[in-house]
């Protein structure tokens, strides 16, 4: 069964840490991330972009798997769908494919049509037992070939777009999406702080999780951040692994040419950073 984001992240605020929500992009990913979580004991979020939903054949085949897998893995941590950056159409069409989460991403309208869309989502969301996670302050780098500048958000926006009753707040606080540049001024702390003041017990979301340094991650956290998202990350890893497996010619061994076998190093490489991450997160036992 899939739950709502909303117990497992006001226990998250009040406990100290953060849910990681891992991004999907097909059925090894979804396995390895669920497999991980139940391994340690730990509450996960499974992302999912449009453009990964697009990928997978639409948000019902994903819906489908994941509810099937999460059954047939026995997984009994608390493990929530969400929609990742979602458009307003395409929130709408995973509340219907059956998602226990959704964020919808109207940073990029102007603040009355973000607070317009916003509420009626959160309507529905409500209705149906739903969490809904809203942006304020574009994230920055490429996600699904959008590209945001990296903003810090305006925390009187924060408040506003709060008060309407979204379950979670993704704040941009000089994060970005993908690899840091090397010139990169770290994160605002000063803006989640400010952030964090007019939001009260609000769950915070740091998007971006990929490349900040740990000492920053622990510092968000005790700062009121409760949902970190890594994407970039997985994906580095499993191209990694998977490109050492064919270097060394083990595809040409054997049957190392069998998807499963050629996919494997890559699985266990998105397992082990999943590990590190809950690890680094604090939601390891908190199931
Ligand atoms: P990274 O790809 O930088 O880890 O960011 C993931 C993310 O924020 C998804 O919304």
């Amino acid at each position: 069964m899939l739950v709502s984001a909303k117990e497992m992240l006001t226990k998250a605020k009040a406990g100290h840490y953060a849910v990681g929500q891992f991004n999907i992009n097909n059925l090894e990913w979804t396995k390895a991330i669920l497999q991980t979580a139940q391994e340690c004991n730990s509450p996960v979020i499974l992302g999912v972009s449009e453009g990964a939903g697009k990928y997978m054949c639409g948000f019902k085949t994903v819906a489908a798997m994941v509810k099937a897998m999460v059954e047939n893995l026995k997984i009994t941590v608390p493990v929530a769908l969400h929609l990742d950056h979602g458009s307003y159409e395409g929130a709408k069409a995973c509340i219907e494919a059956g998602f226990s989460s959704i964020m919808f991403d109207g940073s990029h309208y102007a603040i009355d049509e973000n607070v317009a869309k916003t509420t009626e989502l959160v309507a529905i969301c409500e209705e149906k037992g739903i969490s809904i996670e809203a942006e304020v302050g574009a994230i920055g780098g490429e996600e699904d070939g959008v590209v945001g500048a990296g903003e810090c958000a305006d925390p009187n926006e924060c408040k506003m777009i709060a008060d309407l009753g979204v379950t979670m707040l993704a704040a941009g606080i000089g994060n970005i999406h993908g690899k840091y540049p090397a010139n990169w001024a770290g994160l605002s702390f000063e803006t989640l702080a400010a952030v964090q003041e007019k939001t009260g017990a609000m769950p915070l979301v740091l998007h971006g999780g990929t490349g900040i340094p740990a000492e920053q991650i622990k510092k968000a956290i005790d700062l009121g951040v409760s949902k970190i998202n890594v994407n970039t990350e997985c994906q580095l890893a499993f191209a990694a692994a998977t490109r050492a497996y064919v270097e060394a010619g083990k595809d040409l061994k054997g049957k190392g040419f069998d998807p499963r076998k050629l996919l494997a190093p890559g699985v266990e490489a998105i397992k082990a950073t999943v590990k590190e991450k809950m690890e680094l997160f604090g939601s390891v036992n908190k199931a």
